[in-house]
């Protein structure tokens, strides 16, 4: 769990009473923080680091991540063009859409943009299209991780990757079309603090990339977690050096093909701890068992509670010091399932106090929707010397009335 400094602290009121609630805060320093954390640990090794943009594609977040030299895991078209139009150059935009389709297909190699394919039709109906041409091939190893099942993305119950036992068909449709195999990838889950379990899946993938005589690069995805309750550790960086940085570097040292270089795409290590989702207590209401504290903000704004029923920290941002009391802290959406906290212990919340849920910078905006017709959050930057932007507003009754009446 993120601990935040007096100052942050601070500047989090500041930006509940000058954008009002509810909100999304980014800290910048947080997100440089991380980036060089990870680089320190895989410095060493021939590296190309991507950012799996769905974690979080605010503007500001995007240009930190350019400005800090890593690419970028697109997996949509519109995330592709976004990235491209953030000023990402396209060697270092890999496109990964899921049961891709030829439009999209078209769409991305039309703009010079690298394809991760993960079906072996997709590579036969590339092969067709584009004979001759390079591409990177998703791999299922068969080792899944992650915080959820449902965030678990290789196994025999994945839908992702082309199953490592058809490496030999990948093979022959290459050979037919006379494509290169320059990249292998594999994304095994997300919110994995197991480096063994990790390593595991890379061995998989470093020892089918044997038959694979043109490769540039493995990308060996992202997932690495952080920790989220107070009483969790963060990832232990020693043995990731120890149990993936050290036998990489060694599979690098002895590896014939000069010029290979390792690839991740993390997105949540980079961005999770920088956000805070600030809202409003609007109602606090004593049932017969619990007591429930009613925000302005909800599932809609951060599903990670209902979805997966992760933790997330929830601070009296008003009232820190307060006793501390047992609460649902629950949302205003019309779902049983919204809750941000059950049965937490907060200091005691009163209505008008503004509370902060930590941790929530990656998968928090970049999946809200506006169930019952509620607007998405506003987003705030706040940049490395501490100056707060708001960059993208709430949209008003009237302009979400508008839009919905014009899609009619
Ligand atoms: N690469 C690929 C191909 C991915 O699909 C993902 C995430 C990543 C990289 C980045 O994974 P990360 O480093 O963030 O773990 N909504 C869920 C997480 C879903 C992750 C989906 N794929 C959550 O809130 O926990």
């Amino acid at each position: 769990m993120t601990e935040l400094t007096i100052e942050q602290h601070r500047i989090l009121l500041d930006c509940a009473q000058t954008q009002g609630t509810p909100t999304y805060v980014y800290f910048e320093e947080t997100i440089v923080r991380q980036i060089n954390k990870l680089k320190k640990h895989l410095s060493g090794l021939p590296l190309q680091l991507l950012y799996a943009m769905k974690a979080n594609h605010s503007v500001p977040v995007m240009q930190t991540m350019l400005r800090e030299g890593l690419g970028i895991d697109a997996v949509s078209p519109a995330e592709l063009v976004y990235a491209l139009k953030i000023g990402f150059p396209v060697d270092r935009v890999l496109f990964s859409a899921n049961n891709m389709t030829d439009g999209e297909m078209h769409y991305a190699t039309e703009r010079g943009v690298m394809l991760n394919v993960g079906e072996l039709s997709r590579l036969e109906a590339f092969g067709q299209a584009y004979p001759g041409s390079d591409v990177c091939v998703r791999l299922n190893g068969q080792v899944g991780a992650g915080h959820h099942e449902h965030v678990i993305t290789a196994g025999d119950k994945s839908k992702f990757g082309i199953p490592v036992e058809q490496v030999g068909d990948v093979h022959a449709i290459a050979r037919k079309y006379d494509l290169t195999i320059v990249g292998l990838h594999q994304h095994i889950g997300s919110g994995i603090m197991d480096t063994k379990t990790l390593w595991q899946a890379i061995s998989v993938i470093l020892d089918a990339s044997s038959s694979f005589e043109n490769l540039r690069f493995i990308n060996v995805g992202g997932g690495l977690g952080i920790a989220y309750r107070p009483d969790e550790q963060d990832l232990d960086m020693s043995s990731f050096d120890r149990l993936i940085v050290e036998p990489l570097k060694a599979f690098i040292d002895g590896h014939p093909s000069e010029g290979l270089a390792i690839w991740f795409e993390p997105g949540r290590f980079f961005t999770a701890q920088c956000g805070v989702l600030l809202a409003h207590v609007n109602t606090v209401k004593e049932g017969t068992t619990r007591t429930f504290a009613g925000t302005d903000s909800g599932m809609n704004h951060l599903v990670r509670p209902a979805m997966y029923g992760a933790y997330h920290h929830v601070l009296n941002l008003s009232n820190p010091e307060g006793p501390l009391n047992t609460y649902d802290v629950v949302g205003n959406i019309c779902e049983s399932s919204d809750f941000f906290a059950k049965d937490r212990e907060v200091a005691q919340l009163r209505e008008g106090d503004i509370i902060g849920v930590l941790d929530a910078g990656a998968y928090g905006m970049s999946m809200t929707t506006t169930y019952n017709m509620r607007s998405k959050p506003a987003e705030v930057w706040i940049d490395l010397a501490g100056e707060q932007r708001l960059v993208r507003p709430r949209r008003t009754v009237e302009e979400m009335v508008a839009q919905e009446m014009r899609q009619a």
